[in-house]
Protein backbone atom coordinates (compact mmCIF):
# COMPACT_ATOMS: atom_id res chain seq x y z
CA UNK A 1 0.00 0.00 0.00
CA UNK A 2 1.33 3.39 -0.72
CA UNK A 3 2.07 5.99 2.08
CA UNK A 4 -1.24 8.14 0.83
CA UNK A 5 -3.76 5.74 -0.61
CA UNK A 6 -6.37 6.92 -1.98
CA UNK A 7 -9.41 4.47 -2.95
CA UNK A 8 -12.46 5.42 -4.69
CA UNK A 9 -13.08 9.19 -3.48
CA UNK A 10 -16.51 10.57 -4.56
CA UNK A 11 -17.50 13.68 -3.19
CA UNK A 12 -21.31 15.19 -3.72
CA UNK A 13 -22.30 18.71 -3.38
CA UNK A 14 -25.88 18.37 -3.44
CA UNK A 15 -26.58 17.17 -7.12
CA UNK A 16 -23.43 17.71 -8.06
CA UNK A 17 -20.56 14.98 -8.32
CA UNK A 18 -17.37 16.61 -7.83
CA UNK A 19 -15.18 13.98 -7.24
CA UNK A 20 -15.78 10.47 -9.28
CA UNK A 21 -14.14 7.32 -8.10
CA UNK A 22 -10.87 8.87 -7.82
CA UNK A 23 -7.90 6.77 -7.02
CA UNK A 24 -4.50 8.06 -5.86
CA UNK A 25 -0.99 7.30 -4.43
CA UNK A 26 1.54 9.06 -3.28
CA UNK A 27 4.89 7.75 -1.70
CA UNK A 28 7.36 8.72 0.64
CA UNK A 29 9.50 11.83 -1.06
CA UNK A 30 7.37 12.20 -3.70
CA UNK A 31 6.39 15.48 -5.62
CA UNK A 32 3.04 14.53 -7.16
CA UNK A 33 0.95 17.65 -9.07
CA UNK A 34 -2.24 17.66 -9.53
CA UNK A 35 -4.20 19.43 -12.40
CA UNK A 36 -7.13 20.40 -14.54
CA UNK A 37 -9.51 23.34 -15.62
CA UNK A 38 -11.08 25.32 -13.40
CA UNK A 39 -13.90 23.42 -11.36
CA UNK A 40 -12.57 19.99 -12.42
CA UNK A 41 -12.53 19.01 -8.26
CA UNK A 42 -8.65 20.04 -7.27
CA UNK A 43 -9.41 21.78 -4.63
CA UNK A 44 -12.07 19.19 -3.43
CA UNK A 45 -9.81 16.67 -3.56
CA UNK A 46 -7.27 18.32 -1.26
CA UNK A 47 -9.84 19.14 1.26
CA UNK A 48 -10.88 15.53 1.11
CA UNK A 49 -7.18 15.08 2.22
CA UNK A 50 -6.92 17.27 4.53
CA UNK A 51 -10.19 16.45 6.52
CA UNK A 52 -11.90 19.43 5.54
CA UNK A 53 -14.68 18.06 3.42
CA UNK A 54 -17.11 15.01 3.46
CA UNK A 55 -16.50 12.10 0.78
CA UNK A 56 -17.47 8.75 0.09
CA UNK A 57 -14.29 6.13 -0.18
CA UNK A 58 -10.71 5.61 1.91
CA UNK A 59 -8.11 7.93 2.45
CA UNK A 60 -5.11 6.00 4.07
CA UNK A 61 -1.97 7.40 5.24
CA UNK A 62 0.77 5.51 6.68
CA UNK A 63 -1.39 2.60 6.81
CA UNK A 64 -4.65 4.05 8.42
CA UNK A 65 -7.38 5.33 7.61
CA UNK A 66 -7.49 9.60 7.89
CA UNK A 67 -10.11 10.89 10.44
CA UNK A 68 -12.44 13.48 8.76
CA UNK A 69 -11.68 16.46 10.69
CA UNK A 70 -8.88 18.91 9.98
CA UNK A 71 -7.75 19.09 13.29
CA UNK A 72 -6.93 15.64 13.44
CA UNK A 73 -5.73 14.90 10.33
CA UNK A 74 -3.19 17.89 11.39
CA UNK A 75 -2.27 15.67 14.58
CA UNK A 76 -1.24 13.15 11.60
CA UNK A 77 1.16 14.74 10.07
CA UNK A 78 -0.70 16.41 7.30
CA UNK A 79 -1.03 20.13 6.47
CA UNK A 80 -2.91 21.97 3.80
CA UNK A 81 -1.92 25.74 2.36
CA UNK A 82 -5.85 26.12 1.11
CA UNK A 83 -5.88 28.13 -1.97
CA UNK A 84 -5.77 31.95 -1.37
CA UNK A 85 -3.09 31.64 1.32
CA UNK A 86 -5.56 32.61 4.36
CA UNK A 87 -2.90 33.89 6.67
CA UNK A 88 -4.16 35.91 9.42
CA UNK A 89 -3.41 39.81 8.49
CA UNK A 90 -3.55 41.46 11.80
CA UNK A 91 -1.14 38.88 13.16
CA UNK A 92 2.34 39.21 12.72
CA UNK A 93 4.64 37.12 10.95
CA UNK A 94 6.16 35.51 14.08
CA UNK A 95 2.18 34.81 15.39
CA UNK A 96 0.87 33.41 12.33
CA UNK A 97 4.17 31.22 12.25
CA UNK A 98 3.17 30.28 16.17
CA UNK A 99 -0.33 29.15 14.57
CA UNK A 100 1.15 26.78 12.51
CA UNK A 101 2.94 24.88 15.15
CA UNK A 102 -0.38 24.75 17.98
CA UNK A 103 -0.70 21.23 17.11
CA UNK A 104 2.81 19.74 18.00
CA UNK A 105 3.79 18.18 21.22
CA UNK A 106 7.38 18.38 20.83
CA UNK A 107 7.26 22.15 21.75
CA UNK A 108 11.13 22.81 23.27
CA UNK A 109 11.88 21.74 19.12
CA UNK A 110 9.57 24.48 17.41
CA UNK A 111 12.27 26.98 17.90
CA UNK A 112 15.14 25.51 16.38
CA UNK A 113 12.56 24.59 13.19
CA UNK A 114 11.61 28.40 13.13
CA UNK A 115 15.21 29.05 12.74
CA UNK A 116 15.47 26.60 9.66
CA UNK A 117 12.64 27.97 7.93
CA UNK A 118 14.38 31.25 8.37
CA UNK A 119 17.23 30.12 6.69
CA UNK A 120 14.75 28.84 4.12
CA UNK A 121 13.09 31.75 3.83
CA UNK A 122 15.46 35.16 5.10
CA UNK A 123 13.31 37.82 3.79
CA UNK A 124 10.87 35.70 6.68
CA UNK A 125 13.00 36.80 8.88
CA UNK A 126 13.61 40.40 8.44
CA UNK A 127 9.77 40.84 8.54
CA UNK A 128 9.07 38.54 11.98
CA UNK A 129 7.19 41.36 13.27
CA UNK A 130 5.72 43.11 10.18
CA UNK A 131 1.42 42.54 9.91
CA UNK A 132 1.27 39.47 7.68
CA UNK A 133 -1.46 41.60 5.83
CA UNK A 134 1.29 44.09 4.71
CA UNK A 135 3.72 41.71 3.09
CA UNK A 136 4.01 41.39 -0.33
CA UNK A 137 1.81 38.34 -2.71
CA UNK A 138 5.05 36.00 -2.75
CA UNK A 139 6.17 37.05 0.99
CA UNK A 140 2.44 35.77 2.25
CA UNK A 141 2.80 32.79 -0.19
CA UNK A 142 5.92 31.50 1.73
CA UNK A 143 4.46 32.60 4.87
CA UNK A 144 1.44 30.38 4.09
CA UNK A 145 4.09 27.56 3.02
CA UNK A 146 5.92 27.96 6.16
CA UNK A 147 3.53 28.09 8.44
CA UNK A 148 2.52 24.32 7.16
CA UNK A 149 5.99 23.61 7.32
CA UNK A 150 6.41 24.69 11.12
CA UNK A 151 3.85 21.75 11.82
CA UNK A 152 6.56 19.59 11.00
CA UNK A 153 4.03 17.34 8.22
CA UNK A 154 5.15 14.10 7.01
CA UNK A 155 3.00 15.01 4.21
CA UNK A 156 1.94 18.76 2.12
CA UNK A 157 -0.02 19.88 0.55
CA UNK A 158 -0.45 23.17 -1.45
CA UNK A 159 -3.44 24.34 -3.55
CA UNK A 160 -2.26 26.83 -6.06
CA UNK A 161 0.72 27.87 -4.24
CA UNK A 162 1.70 30.35 -7.29
CA UNK A 163 -1.48 32.01 -7.99
CA UNK A 164 -1.16 35.56 -9.02
CA UNK A 165 2.92 35.70 -8.11
CA UNK A 166 5.40 37.06 -10.89
CA UNK A 167 7.35 34.34 -12.62
CA UNK A 168 10.62 35.12 -11.00
CA UNK A 169 8.93 34.63 -7.42
CA UNK A 170 7.81 31.61 -8.47
CA UNK A 171 10.47 30.02 -9.74
CA UNK A 172 12.06 31.05 -6.71
CA UNK A 173 9.05 28.84 -4.37
CA UNK A 174 9.32 26.10 -6.65
CA UNK A 175 13.40 26.24 -5.96
CA UNK A 176 12.92 26.43 -1.88
CA UNK A 177 9.85 23.67 -2.69
CA UNK A 178 12.39 21.20 -4.28
CA UNK A 179 14.89 22.10 -1.55
CA UNK A 180 12.59 21.05 0.90
CA UNK A 181 11.26 17.55 -0.23
CA UNK A 182 14.87 16.86 -0.79
CA UNK A 183 16.49 17.30 2.42
CA UNK A 184 13.50 15.93 4.48
CA UNK A 185 12.35 13.99 1.91
CA UNK A 186 9.01 15.05 2.33
CA UNK A 187 6.25 14.14 0.12
CA UNK A 188 4.14 17.16 -1.60
CA UNK A 189 1.17 17.31 -3.41
CA UNK A 190 0.45 20.36 -5.63
CA UNK A 191 -2.41 21.47 -7.21
CA UNK A 192 -0.92 24.01 -9.74
CA UNK A 193 -2.64 25.73 -12.58
CA UNK A 194 0.49 25.83 -14.82
CA UNK A 195 0.59 22.60 -16.03
CA UNK A 196 3.95 22.98 -17.86
CA UNK A 197 5.62 24.11 -14.60
CA UNK A 198 4.11 21.72 -12.39
CA UNK A 199 4.68 19.08 -14.61
CA UNK A 200 8.46 19.96 -14.25
CA UNK A 201 9.08 19.95 -10.66
CA UNK A 202 6.98 16.99 -10.11
CA UNK A 203 7.62 13.33 -10.27
CA UNK A 204 4.53 12.54 -11.21
CA UNK A 205 0.96 13.85 -12.00
CA UNK A 206 -2.64 13.13 -12.41
CA UNK A 207 -4.76 15.14 -14.61
CA UNK A 208 -8.62 15.82 -13.16
CA UNK A 209 -11.34 16.84 -16.08
CA UNK A 210 -14.56 17.17 -14.47
CA UNK A 211 -14.15 15.23 -10.90
CA UNK A 212 -12.80 12.38 -12.74
CA UNK A 213 -9.22 11.30 -13.01
CA UNK A 214 -8.22 11.14 -17.06
CA UNK A 215 -4.45 10.77 -17.06
CA UNK A 216 -2.21 9.68 -14.61
CA UNK A 217 1.70 8.75 -15.17
CA UNK A 218 5.45 10.23 -14.65
CA UNK A 219 5.55 13.85 -15.18
CA UNK A 220 8.31 13.70 -18.06
CA UNK A 221 6.27 11.18 -19.48
CA UNK A 222 3.24 13.40 -19.58
CA UNK A 223 5.34 16.66 -20.81
CA UNK A 224 5.89 14.28 -24.07
CA UNK A 225 2.01 14.13 -24.20
CA UNK A 226 1.41 17.56 -24.12
CA UNK A 227 -1.23 17.98 -26.34
CA UNK A 228 -2.98 15.39 -24.95
CA UNK A 229 -2.85 17.10 -21.13
CA UNK A 230 -3.95 20.84 -23.15
CA UNK A 231 -6.60 19.08 -24.23
CA UNK A 232 -8.42 18.78 -20.56
CA UNK A 233 -7.29 21.69 -19.26
CA UNK A 234 -9.86 24.21 -21.23
CA UNK A 235 -7.36 26.47 -21.64
CA UNK A 236 -3.62 26.23 -23.82
CA UNK A 237 -1.21 26.38 -21.39
CA UNK A 238 1.63 28.91 -22.37
CA UNK A 239 5.06 26.87 -22.31
CA UNK A 240 6.90 25.94 -24.59
N1 LIG B 1 -19.22 24.09 -1.28
C1 LIG B 1 -19.63 23.84 -2.54
N2 LIG B 1 -20.94 23.75 -2.85
C2 LIG B 1 -21.36 23.46 -4.10
N3 LIG B 1 -20.53 23.22 -5.12
C3 LIG B 1 -19.21 23.28 -4.87
C4 LIG B 1 -18.69 23.60 -3.58
N4 LIG B 1 -17.34 23.60 -3.65
C5 LIG B 1 -17.05 23.30 -4.93
N5 LIG B 1 -18.15 23.11 -5.66
C6 LIG B 1 -18.21 22.75 -7.09
O1 LIG B 1 -17.46 21.57 -7.27
C7 LIG B 1 -16.68 21.62 -8.47
C8 LIG B 1 -15.21 21.44 -8.15
O2 LIG B 1 -14.75 22.58 -7.42
P1 LIG B 1 -13.24 22.74 -6.94
O3 LIG B 1 -13.15 23.99 -6.17
O4 LIG B 1 -12.81 21.49 -6.30
O5 LIG B 1 -12.50 22.88 -8.36
P2 LIG B 1 -10.99 23.26 -8.69
O6 LIG B 1 -10.48 22.22 -9.63
O7 LIG B 1 -10.22 23.49 -7.45
O8 LIG B 1 -11.16 24.62 -9.53
P3 LIG B 1 -10.23 25.94 -9.59
O9 LIG B 1 -9.14 25.63 -10.56
O10 LIG B 1 -11.16 26.97 -10.13
O11 LIG B 1 -9.76 26.25 -8.22
C9 LIG B 1 -17.02 22.96 -9.11
O12 LIG B 1 -18.01 22.75 -10.07
C10 LIG B 1 -17.55 23.80 -7.95
O13 LIG B 1 -18.48 24.76 -8.38
MG1 LIG C 1 -9.29 25.14 -6.67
Amino acid sequence: MAYLDIRDLNVYYGGIHALRSVDMRVEKGEIVAVIGANGAGKSTLMRSIAGDQKYKGAIVFDGAQLPRDSHLVVTKGISLVPEGRRIFPGLSVLENLWIGAYARKDKARIAEDMEEIFTLFPRLKERVKQMGGSLSGGEQQMLAVSRALIANPRLLLLDEPTLGLAPIVIDELFEKLIEINRAKNLPIVMVEQNAYAALEISHRAYVLATGEVVMEGGSAELLEKDDIVESYLGTKADGD
